[in-house]
């Protein structure tokens, strides 16, 4: 087994806590597709198991017992591939031990309580305080990357920055949403990307301003904002990158408004340091981009008193990021017993945490003119006296501004993962 898993494994095991609990991860089943047939889904194991065994291996088990040790109490339990699999998907037996081998382990150890991380198979009794607690201390454990996660998501930033080129390239007046998603998917691929790491998000004009656009055939016309949220994935890890361009020449409110939110990135990316608490970053870049459009005209008020109020939130209604690696929110979530924040404002963080070096965060602050939030009277009503209204409905279909970066947290300064991707409108 390579040096990486056997000292990731030895440091899941010493952060777990197990006592006297044997420790079993599965990687789940294929899920047949909702058409009546044989076809499955692409198949991706739990992340809580490729984390520990850096293999796609549906029904695979990994299995531990603390009583032998740090590094040797693991095992490794895999399906013995079947004629069928191998004709039709060419699959080849995975390495480890026989997963008929796994009854014989359990009942030498019977007695014992069960933590079942993963997607345990269904018959499996597992006592549920001790895998809810293990499974939070697993989640924390994942959080800083080691060198090989590192490696691999410097690789993914790579075939990212190569879409965002082509995609750029391609950008003029009449191609569609869907034909820039093509140029940009197919430059990941030829990259080494294994997939797009997640639905790319194109969203051109006033598709802009929805958060999570799915692209559709719409016609880039002159003027229109473009924000493209995409990144490519290798072996399970990918980037989480949004830049947004305007086709043609931008307008004075369009450039204003780029640059609020272009300024609080880079600002933001520069608190990204250990010990810093990612609400902080958040509130910070929520005050600075609040300001931004106080100066405009977009809002009125003092900044401190918008965003005590929350009124900020009609225009950046989403976090400030998370934390990205092996998925798109790999590790995102709240400080082992940290409760969710219950005021509105800070109730949509992805995250909230003091930063630790090894971390990899996504720093996106957005401006955006929804009509979903701004045309809803009790908000209306609420923030009567924050808002220019009729400056504000004057672009309600403008869209709106997302830049996104991927930040390596390290001891010293923080580390732009995704800085190779240019930033100008
Ligand atoms: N890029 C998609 C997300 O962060 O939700
Ligand atoms: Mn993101």
């Amino acid at each position: 087994m390579s040096t990486f898993l056997s000292d990731r494994r030895a440091r899941v095991a010493a952060a777990l806590h197990l006592g006297d609990a044997l420790l079993l991860v599965g990687a789940g089943e294929p899920i047949l597709l909702p058409e009546r047939t044989d076809q499955t889904y692409p198949f991706r194991a739990d992340a809580e198991y490729y984390y520990l065994a850096a293999q796609e291996c549906p029904g695979g088990v990994i299995a531990f017992d603390p009583r032998d040790g740090d590094h040797v109490g693991w095992v490794s339990f895999v399906p013995d591939v079947t004629e069928g699999e191998r004709i039709w998907e060419g699959r080849e037996q995975p390495p480890g031990v026989s997963i008929a081998a796994l009854e014989p382990w359990l009942s030498a150890r019977r007695g014992r309580p069960i933590v079942a991380l993963g997607t345990p198979a269904r018959d499996v009794e597992s006592d549920a305080g001790l895998t809810a607690q293990a499974r939070e201390l697993l989640h924390h454990a994942r959080r800083p990357k080691d060198a090989t996660e590192l490696a691999l998501l410097r690789r993914t930033a790579v075939a990212t920055a190569a879409g965002y080129v082509k995609l750029r390239s391609a950008l003029r007046p009449g191609i569609t949403e869907r034909a820039l998603q093509i140029e940009l998917e197919a430059e990941f691929f030829r990259h080494g990307a294994t997939r797009p790491g997640y639905g790319s998000i194109i969203g051109t004009g006033p598709n802009s301003a929805i958060l999570h656009f799915s692209p559709c055939d719409r016609v880039v016309r002159d003027g229109d904002f473009v924000l493209v949220d995409a990144g490519a994935e290798i072996d399970r890890y990918m980037t989480d990158v949004t830049r947004t361009y305007v086709v043609g020449q931008p307008s004075a409110f369009q450039r204003d408004l780029y640059q609020i939110v272009l300024a609080a990135e880079e600002h933001a990316i520069a608190r990204c340091v250990p010990g810093a608490e990612w609400r902080d970053v958040h509130l910070a870049a929520a005050m600075e981009m609040t300001a931004g459009l106080v100066h405009m005209g977009v809002m009125r008020g003092k900044p401190e008193s918008l965003v005590e109020q929350d009124a900020h939130t009609l225009f950046f209604p989403h976090g400030l990021g998370h934390l990205v690696g092996l998925g798109v929110r790999d590790g995102s979530g709240q400080l082992p017993g940290r409760a969710k924040s219950t005021r509105p404002g800070l109730a949509t963080l992805r995250l909230d945490l003091p930063l630790q070096a090894g971390y990899v965060v996504t720093v996106e602050p957005g401006l955006y003119f929804i009509p979903a939030l701004l045309n809803d009277p009790a908000r209306r009503e609420r923030f009567r006296d924050c808002v220019n209204w009729p400056l504000a409905e004057q672009h309600l279909h403008l869209g709106g501004v997302r830049i996104e970066d991927n930040i390596a947290v390290t001891a010293g300064a923080p580390e732009n993962l995704t800085a190779a991707i240019p930033k100008n409108l």
